[in-house]
């Protein structure tokens, strides 16, 4: 049985670092991309609070396709450059939206999200992922938040 578990008061740093040492124990060994992105959702809606979802897209040809997450039954396919994903997967650069309803473009997949984070996963040069955060509270992701999820895609770009 895994009991990775965030320390009670951590500050926002040390959740990053503790998410990303559960993450890295449990994908570390493991070669298989779907496992490794459905244990780190799993600890994505584990370890941070006020999310109504978090998960993958995964790059294929010119299209995000949904990958392993918690949350509420999603959007399949997000073609490059639409909406906060697409944007993230286009510019290789993270989106911190903190109302997804000013961004432009935004594809509403649960109308209780209200801010949104996505940090894109870079191996070799390529956008080969995605991760997207949703929460229902405005202003929700700041930049610790994206620093933090930043580090674990860097970790994850070899393992999903
Ligand atoms: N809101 C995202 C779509 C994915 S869902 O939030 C899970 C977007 O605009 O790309």
């Amino acid at each position: 049985m895994f009991d990775y578990k965030p320390t009670d008061g951590a500050s926002k740093p040390q959740l990053y670092d503790d998410l990303c040492s559960a993450a890295d124990a449990l994908t570390r060994d493991e070669p298989d991309a779907v496992a490794n992105m459905a244990n780190v959702a799993a600890l994505l809606a584990d370890f941070l609070p006020d999310l109504n979802w978090a998960g993958f897209y995964r790059t294929l040809g010119s299209e995000l396709v949904l990958g392993p997450f918690i949350g509420r039954p999603a959007c399949i396919r997000i073609a490059w450059g639409q909406g906060v994903c697409g944007t993230a997967a286009a510019s290789a650069q993270t989106q911190i939206v903190p109302d997804v309803h000013a961004f432009a473009g935004h594809i509403a997949c649960d109308a209780h999200t209200r801010s949104e984070l996505v940090v894109p996963v870079v191996r070799d040069g390529n956008v080969v992922a995605v991760i997207d955060l949703d929460s229902p509270t405005p202003a929700r992701f700041d930049t610790e938040d994206a620093a933090g999820i930043e580090r674990l895609a860097m970790m994850l770009a070899e393992r999903i």
